[in-house]
């Protein structure tokens, strides 16, 4: 068991461990995805609705993945049947999410790309421009091969291994990131607009609806819908419920104290998305109303060029530094993606990491390149059970983020709670002779509350209920 975590390899630090769990939660999860679900919303509301997920469920789900992960030492695929063998349907079961995601996760990272080599080139004032945005995507070449640049970078790391690759990158994005959203958050607010009637809207008013919950008109459809939002946004931002945080608890020595460094992944992965929003809704409020708030995944790459452009001449070079940060922060969580997929092919066939390693991305390249056509050979408007249309991207995203992870985290609940009993995950959280904060919740939880609601959500957006 020991020689195979080495072949792994784990981590070497407490705080490596935070950072490169932090790094695979906060990705274009926290950017593009929080803000675009917040707005579509309507601000306040999807706030607290995520807030209370994320202290509830999320912790829940978060302390669960990775207590499997360093009590078995083995990847998601292996780790349920090795407690009891008959739940090893499971294990397989999570391979499938990090699978379905990888399809799509570069093509996003390749529309950051994509604006980030604008504003290298000094042309980012162009992506500022009306339709910019839709003109990129549908366009035959250029996105697969912004998503084929991004992709070779997450293969090269992934092929030189966990250490050296992972751990490095977050050490230094991360923090970076954090002080740029910031800043461009509190610029944000500063903005104010005079649309052709003569009405101003600022950037504080914007600030308003993206923090003050509005009830108003609120039927109970509504609300599930945005709880359901919420739930999805909860599993794909902090990484959970699809084997990711059980290969990374795998790599985590015996003393460090998990409740401590599972609150800081937490937090930071909630205060990124919620920068990120405040940096983006406002800006959409100024410049586009509160119409502009429906707008979905293309919401940050139209406001946030247009906050660039408010800078003036600073705005090249915030736009790019912002761009480039973005892009590394998708790769550590793509890295992390395909890290999880390398690490169970390994598991599986008894393969060699290096071939492996090819293997995904040959599949990742082919797969992504589909979802890129998605935008115009294979274009298509599909409304889904929850309300909204989807195209391609959204399709599997809602495949595996609304449907699929709902139904693993119920039988992982299931699992845990009443198979094993949470004593079990409480012993690995104590290991290390520290403290396990919220005992109590995380038993309530997994007992009781995840697996109801986890059941009822699932069954909802596969449009049973
Ligand atoms: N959590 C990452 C993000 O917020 C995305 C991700 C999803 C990473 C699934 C790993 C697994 O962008």
């Amino acid at each position: 068991m020991e020689s195979q975590a080495k072949k792994k390899g784990s981590f070497t630090s407490s705080l490596g461990f935070i950072l490169s769990a932090a790094g695979s939660a906060v990705g274009v999860g926290n950017i593009w995805r929080f803000p675009y679900l917040a707005a579509k919303d309507g601000g306040g509301l999807f706030l607290l609705v995520y807030l209370a997920l994320v202290m509830t469920v999320g912790f829940t789900l978060l302390v669960t993945d990775i207590a499997i992960g360093r009590r078995t030492k083995k990847s998601a695929l292996r780790a349920f049947g090795s407690i009891r063998p008959k739940w090893d349907f499971l294990g397989k079961m999570t391979f499938l999410v990090p699978a379905m995601i990888m399809t799509y996760y570069t093509v996003i990272g390749g529309w950051v790309t994509k604006y980030a080599a604008m504003y290298a080139i000094g042309a980012g004032a162009k992506t500022a421009a009306d339709g910019y945005f839709t003109s990129f995507i549908t366009s035959p070449v250029s996105p697969i091969v912004f998503m084929l640049l991004f992709l070779s970078a997450t293969a090269l790391v992934v092929y030189r291994g966990v250490e050296k690759g992972v751990e490095k990158f977050s050490e230094y994005v991360m923090p970076g990131l954090l002080l740029m959203i910031v800043a461009i958050a509190l610029f944000s607010l500063t903005l104010s607009h005079t649309g052709a009637d003569g009405s101003v809207r600022t950037g504080m008013q914007g600030l308003a609806v993206y923090l003050i919950p509005n009830f108003e008109g609120l039927t109970f459809g509504r609300f599930m819908g945005i709880l359901l939002d919420a739930m999805s946004q909860l599993f794909f931002s902090l990484s959970v419920s699809m084997g990711i945080m059980i290969t990374y608890g795998s790599y985590v020595k015996k003393d460090v104290n998990l409740s401590q460094s599972i609150s800081r992944i937490e937090l930071f992965d909630t205060g990124v998305a919620l920068l990120a929003g405040m940096m983006i809704i406002p800006a959409v409020y100024v410049f586009f109303g509160t119409e502009g708030m429906a707008s979905g995944p293309s919401l940050m790459f139209i406001s946030l060029p247009k906050v660039f452009e408010a800078m003036g001449f600073a705005g090249h070079i915030v736009g790019l530094v912002f761009f480039v940060m973005v892009v590394f922060a998708a790769l550590t969580s793509s890295v992390s993606i395909m890290e999880t997929l390398v690490a169970n092919c390994m598991d599986l066939f008894g393969a060699g990491r290096k071939k492996v390693s090819l293997a995904i991305t040959v599949f990742s390249a082919v797969s992504a390149a589909v979802i890129c056509l998605g935008y115009n050979v294979f274009y298509f408007e599909l409304t889904l059970p929850g309300g909204g249309t989807a195209q391609l991207l959204d399709l599997v995203d809602y495949i595996s983020n609304s449907v699929l992870m709902p139904l693993i985290s119920a039988l992982t609940c299931v699992f845990v709670g009443h198979v094993l009993g949470p004593k079990w995950i409480e012993e690995e959280m104590t290991a290390s002779g520290h403290r396990f904060g919220r005992r109590r919740l995380y038993a309530f939880m997994i007992r009781y509350a995840a697996p109801v609601m986890m059941t009822a959500i699932f069954l909802t957006s596969a449009g049973i209920l």
